[in-house]
């Protein structure tokens, strides 16, 4: 990362490396204490890492849809990190002290749930489902009921409560914004955190990587289930939803 960029960021000049993680760096910007650059990177990982990949332009189409999607979002009165776009590869966003939760939303049954609960993948659900899990790596991040998210200080009764109702609004803003590029929501992984004085935004990304998305047409799967699955065209699939997504939102 250079130590300043040419493009519309001449305003924000990076400092250090704070945090990198599977698929993003963070990193500090001088002068400002309550806000980051957050780049996305090329690399792909699975089940807690234990798989790895990568793929050219992967970290520019997700900085890309990820943008898009928090864009969209705030239109629809979701509260983000998100600040403005920074160079192909970055954002710069609000620095929030993240919920160790994984909030995840359900529309039809697939991956982890299903399994776990002996049920066909594709079968519908009569209501969203949210579930909430750990972020842990060394656990693997975990399933939490809301009592257990409670007894580990992950958050208050009341957040929870926020988590949820937000996760569900997001889901019904992207149902019907899929919709309109013949995608299926299936299901998505959200995360939250907290600025200085405690009010809470949606953090991190929406992309490929956490989500599920089905075309209605033919069922392909559009999404990181590619790389998890071995099936091929990981990068052809990102690329058509951002493609799919421009058509929409620009
Ligand atoms: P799962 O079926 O493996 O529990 O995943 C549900 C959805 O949440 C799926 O779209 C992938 C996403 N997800 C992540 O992005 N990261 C995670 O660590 C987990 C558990 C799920
Ligand atoms: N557990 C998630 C997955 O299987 C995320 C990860 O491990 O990177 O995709």
């Amino acid at each position: 990362m250079s130590q300043s960029t040419k493009d519309s960021s001449e305003k924000w000049v990076v400092s250090e490396l704070i945090y990198e993680g599977k698929a993003k760096k963070i990193f500090s910007l001088q002068g400002h204490d309550d806000i980051v650059l957050v780049e996305f990177k090329d690399s792909l990982t699975a089940f807690n890492a234990l798989k790895k990949g990568e793929f050219e332009n992967k970290g520019k189409v997700n900085r890309e849809i990820t943008s898009l999607l928090f864009g969209y979002l705030t239109k629809g009165h979701v509260a983000t990190h998100w600040i403005e776009d920074f160079g192909a590869l970055s954002v710069i966003a609000k620095k929030l002290k993240i919920i160790p939760l994984e909030v995840v939303v359900r529309n039809v049954l697939a991956g982890s749930t299903a399994k776990k609960l002996g049920l066909a993948e594709g079968t519908p659900l009569k209501k969203p489902l949210v579930e909430f899990y750990y972020k842990d790596d060394a656990l693997a991040d975990p399933f939490l009921s809301d009592d257990q998210a409670l007894m580990m200080n992950a958050a208050t009764t009341e957040e929870l409560q926020l988590l949820k109702t937000e996760a569900l609004k997001i889901n019904s803003l992207l149902i019907s914004l899929f919709a309109k590029i013949n995608l299926d929501l299936i299901d998505f992984k959200v995360e939250f955190g907290k600025d200085s004085f405690g009010k809470i935004f949606l953090a991190d990304e929406i992309t490929p990587d956490c989500c599920r998305l089905w075309d209605k047409t033919t069922s392909e799967k559009m999404d990181k289930d590619r790389f998890r699955r071995d099936l091929g065209l990981i990068k052809e699939s990102y690329e058509e939803v951002l493609n799919r997504l421009k058509k929409v939102l620009i």
